[in-house]
């Protein structure tokens, strides 16, 4: 960022724990100012107050994704307060058992997973989108999985029998998502790409027993797509900066 450039501002839906928090603290050391967002007040307050403490700049609000006026609100207060929104990082996520599969999966459930992963982002960038639009510098990063992946030979779709079925669906959609996005808003400017964190040690068991990669990497390999130069790729699928099979 030079001198005479306005401080970044960026969004980061489900910020309160895990890879979203992590990605906050990265964002406002490289001295953005950050809108931390928890779909409970109370739980991005105190994230945030972790962040302020160690002197970064950290907005606390509340978002929940699956709510359309509680998107509309904050878009107000963004639009009150700043005038504009440069980074949007659709982090938010829900998980579901390893055991579900597509032929067990209750579907219904299956609804409540689209609904955050896939609609939630979609709604989200909806609303959020006259902001970036006025911003010199838009970037949307879908926080995305291998696990939506043809190609990841770890947790792909044709890989562990199927299993996780409507997280790797909900995933492979929001990759779809990403490149029509992407496609459309291609004369803009605004940079929209999906990226995977890799796995992520969200838990410190999971360091353990999984292999799973420090949540610094994971958050760094998102803060890679915010911070990509006006003529990096869009409508592209990452990890650690590197291609992934669609
Ligand atoms: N960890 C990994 O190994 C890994 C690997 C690949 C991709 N990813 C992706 O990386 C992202 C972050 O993962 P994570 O492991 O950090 O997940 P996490 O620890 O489970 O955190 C998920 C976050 O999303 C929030 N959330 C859920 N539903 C929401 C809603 N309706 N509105 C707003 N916030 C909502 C949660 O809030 P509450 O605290 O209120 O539940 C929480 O803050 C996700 O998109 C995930 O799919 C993770």
């Amino acid at each position: 960022m030079n001198s005479k450039e306005q401080v970044p501002i960026a969004l980061v839906t489900g910020a309160n724990r895990g890879i979203g928090f992590e990605v906050c603290r990265q964002l406002a050391q490289a001295e953005m100012t950050v809108i931390l967002t928890a779909r409970d007040l109370t739980k991005a307050e105190t994230a945030a107050k972790q962040l302020l403490e160690e002197g970064l700049t950290v907005h606390p609000h509340a978002l929940d994704i699956t709510q359309d006026k509680s998107i509309q609100e904050l878009a107000s207060v963004l639009e009150r307060d700043f005038g504009r929104l440069d980074v949007l990082v659709n982090n938010a996520a829900v998980f579901v058992d390893w055991s579900e599969t597509a032929t067990t999966a209750d579907v219904q459930a299956v609804h409540g997973v689209f609904e955050t992963n896939i609609f939630g982002a979609w709604r989200t960038t909806q609303v959020m989108l006259p902001l970036i639009r006025k911003s010199q510098h838009g970037r949307i990063v879908n926080v995305s999985s291998g696990a939506g992946s043809h190609g990841d030979p770890q947790f792909g779709l044709t890989t562990n029998n199927g299993s996780v079925a409507s997280y790797g669906i909900s995933k492979a959609a929001l990759n779809a998502l990403t490149a029509k996005f992407a496609a459309e808003l291609a004369d803009t400017g605004i940079l929209v790409n999906a990226v995977c964190p890799g796995l992520t040690a969200t838990t410190p068991d999971m360091e353990e027993t999984m292999g799973a990669f420090p949540i610094e990497k994971g958050a760094s390999s998102i803060v890679w797509a915010v911070t990509l130069p006006d003529n990096g790729p869009t409508g592209g699928f990452f990890r650690y900066g590197n291609p992934l099979p669609w």
